[in-house]
């Protein structure tokens, strides 16, 4: 895989337009950019993730003068949280016009549509006459891509090139708004948060799938969120509570085939030969989503067996941090 920077976007350009895929960075995580117009270039996407045809990809547009071009009925809420929000790490989905293939759609109604920061990726954008979809740059399954070296290690010999933005600077993915519906529903939390998205709108309910397990036959809003996500190679348990308590709770468990994702206050406390990693300071959620999926990751190049994570606060970003953690965990949580 090539590693392009701000000179060779005329190249990455030429390659999109050949239908080849090229990892973009954006504020949130990598994305596995393609033509959203190529079926022969989305195929490509599935195949190359692994990922379930079923589930849609999003669309990136450069600002919300292009709402009107892939979308239809588009509610004046739409364009209150674009003009507050974009560019930024919130996705809107919005009912869609025929221009958006299904196969970008997974046949819905509706499409994903967002507007990132990161220049370089706005540069490709410009570059090519037709919008860029991406989901995030990971095999399916593991937790997403938020630096270079991440989409090296899933994509290396998969895909041709990675645009360098650096590490991302949100480190989790964007927040999902459906706002198709009459009333707006939160489908995965992110950098722009809910309490911000209720100043702005009012009402907003909260997708089901988000705070629990579904059962057999429930089916989330946004048909990526009923996969196992996130997930490192050994299972994650989450302890939550008091994070004296978490941290003490999990200290006298540990061995030497253990992980311990901690805040940086408790990195002392857990014996020498367990893999210990920290996600910055217990009271900074900021840094705890922009290094969770780094550190998900690295515990995948030891050989632990199981790993036992701090549960942050669950509010503002925090709230996005513990999604991911407990889907990481398959919802397995202790109570302390
Ligand atoms: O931050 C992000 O959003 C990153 C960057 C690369 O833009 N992209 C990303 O894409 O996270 P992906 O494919 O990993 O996650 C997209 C989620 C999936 O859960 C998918 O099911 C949902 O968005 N989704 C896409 N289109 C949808 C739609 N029309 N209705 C409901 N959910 C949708
Ligand atoms: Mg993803």
């Amino acid at each position: 895989m090539k590693i392009l920077n701000e000179k060779d976007i005329a190249y990455a350009a030429e390659l999109l337009k050949q239908d080849e895929l090229v990892a973009i960075p954006t504020e949130t995580v990598y994305g596995l950019g393609a033509n959203s117009f190529s079926e022969k270039a989305v195929k490509k996407v599935f195949e190359v993730k692994g990922r379930a045809s079923d589930n849609p990809l999003i669309i990136h547009v450069l600002g919300r003068e292009e709402l009107g071009k892939y979308c239809r009925e588009i509610p004046e809420m739409a364009y209150r949280v674009a003009e507050r929000f974009w560019p930024g790490p919130v996705t809107m989905v919005l009912k869609k016009k025929s221009v958006i293939p299904d196969f970008v759609s997974a046949g819905l109604d509706t499409v994903a549509i967002r507007c990132p920061v990161t220049r370089i990726t706005r540069q490709l954008m410009a570059a090519v006459p037709f919008p860029i979809c991406a989901p995030s740059a990971n095999l399916s399954g593991r937790p997403s891509t938020t630096r270079v070296a991440h989409v090296l290690e899933d994509l290396e010999g998969k895909i041709l090139a990675v645009l360098d933005g650096g590490d991302c600077t949100v480190g989790l993915e964007s927040t999902i708004i459906d706002l198709s519906t009459e009333t707006p529903v939160l489908l995965r939390p992110g950098g722009v948060t809910l309490e911000e998205l209720r100043e702005l709108l009012g009402e907003i309910l909260v997708d089901k799938a988000l705070t629990q397990p579904l059962g057999e036959h429930e089916t989330p809003k946004a048909p990526g969120m009923k996969y196992r996500h996130y997930a490192p190679k050994a299972p994650v348990c989450v302890v939550r509570g008091k994070t004296d308590a978490t941290a003490a709770y999990i200290a006298e468990r540990v061995d030497r085939e253990s992980g311990v994702l901690c805040f940086e206050e408790y990195k002392n406390l857990f014996s020498a030969d367990a893999q210990v990693r920290t996600m910055g300071s217990r009271k900074d959620a900021a840094q705890q989503a922009n290094c969770l999926f780094d550190r998900l990751r690295s515990f995948d190049q030891t050989e632990v067996r199981k790993i036992y994570a701090q549960c942050p606060l669950d509010d503002g970003i925090g709230h996005a941090v513990v999604n991911r953690l407990t889907k990481a965990a398959g919802f397995h949580i202790i109570d302390v």
